[in-house]
């Protein structure tokens, strides 16, 4: 576990982590303005599906704090511009839209600007503390599933992107069921793609796992079958960003083509991620908005001009994995199986 959060409201101000520094600098930012929550949530200096809905919260709460003009409709832009900031995961409108409710609410009952900003304070530290609690629900129901799945002493894992605490304040999602088994002495080994463009796996993913000393190597994504084929994975986790009513699952770009191989090979492959992450109202993948990110994501590598300087390019940040390719979504109300028609309304509704 870490010893730090990537979040910090200290003094009624916000500090990130800057995540595009890492692993080699730990820096924390100052974010002061709603306008710098965006660009921060934007420009990726806090990244991760649970990460950006829990800052956007303290967005608002700065923006409460500082506005002229607080009425209804200046609530609901200040949301709305909260919530473009990126488009795929869903958790960011999830929290904003919740302060939306506790903000209009307020505002009817006539509390004072102050009395707003401290709830919707109080509101994003319950969030981030509960994240613990859920994050460690659900790494236990896919450990459960697992063990029934691969009956092995050990197992040897892989993973895609990045979610552990850096993505999700706490023990985090797929990472966080990594963490879990590793506590239970389960793992042998970790295979974490390196994630590209913009390589969460080999600067974020290693450098967690390396602080919790559980043995790890970057692979290429292309490597995924290769390792597959040869026997060398047990079991898949990997994250979501936005997970669909049939259950089919926005995911940094490359994990549809991990599922792909791994229902080739027979490779059991998990999603697990929190309530925040599933968006009922979406019924399928298509109609899920994928985020496209800059050129430079992909022609330059920090700075450094790869490619072509005319070269063309298509940098979409997410795919979206059929659900006939998940053995199991886990959230911290317990197992889905997709393949069961109405799953994921029962079990995100019970
Ligand atoms: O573009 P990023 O770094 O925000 O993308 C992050 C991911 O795709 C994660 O896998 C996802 O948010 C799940 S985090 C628990």
């Amino acid at each position: 576990m870490s010893t730090y959060s990537p979040i910090i409201w200290k003094n009624n101000n916000l500090f990130l982590l800057d995540q595009r520094l890492l692993p080699h600098e730990e820096v924390f930012v100052e974010v002061k303005t709603l306008e710098g929550c965006v660009a921060a949530i934007k420009d990726m200096v806090v990244r991760g599906a649970p990460c950006i809905g829990f800052s956007a919260i303290f967005g608002m709460a700065l923006w409460t704090n500082s506005t002229k003009t607080l009425n209804s409709a200046s609530i609901n832009k200040a949301c709305d511009d909260m919530i473009a900031a990126r488009p795929t995961a869903v958790n960011l409108a999830f929290e904003v839209n919740r302060c939306r409710e506790i903000m209009l609410g307020e505002l009817q009952k006539g509390s004072s600007q102050n009395d707003l900003f401290h709830k919707l304070v109080a509101f994003g530290n319950l969030q981030i503390e509960e994240s613990e609690k859920k994050n460690t629900a659900m790494a236990q129901f896919a450990l459960n599933d697992l063990k029934k799945r691969v009956n092995k002493s050990k197992w040897n894992l892989m993973t895609h992107c990045n979610t552990g605490f850096l993505a999700c304040g706490s023990l985090g999602t797929a990472l966080g069921v990594i963490s879990l088994a590793h506590r239970e002495n389960k793992v042998e080994h970790v295979f974490a793609d390196e994630t590209r463009p913009y390589l969460q796996g080999s600067r974020l993913t290693a450098f967690e796992l390396g602080k919790e000393k559980i043995p790890y190597s970057i692979v290429v994504e292309g490597a995924a079958s290769y390792l597959m084929k040869n026997g060398k994975i047990d079991a898949i986790f990997v994250g979501a960003d936005r997970i669909a009513k049939n259950g089919d699952t926005a995911n940094k770009v490359g994990t549809s083509t991990l599922s792909i191989v791994a229902s080739h090979y027979g490779v059991p492959f998990y999603v697990v991620a929190p309530i925040s992450s599933f968006d009922l109202q979406t019924s399928s993948g298509e109609h899920i908005e994928i985020e496209m990110r800059p050129t430079e994501e992909i022609t330059q590598i920090k700075g450094v001009q790869i490619a072509p300087l005319n070269a063309q390019v298509v940098n979409p940040s997410f795919d979206v994995t059929d659900y006939k390719f998940i053995t199991g979504i886990v959230c911290e109300k317990g197992f889905i199986d997709p393949s069961i028609p109405g799953e994921v309304e029962r079990i995100v509704n019970s």
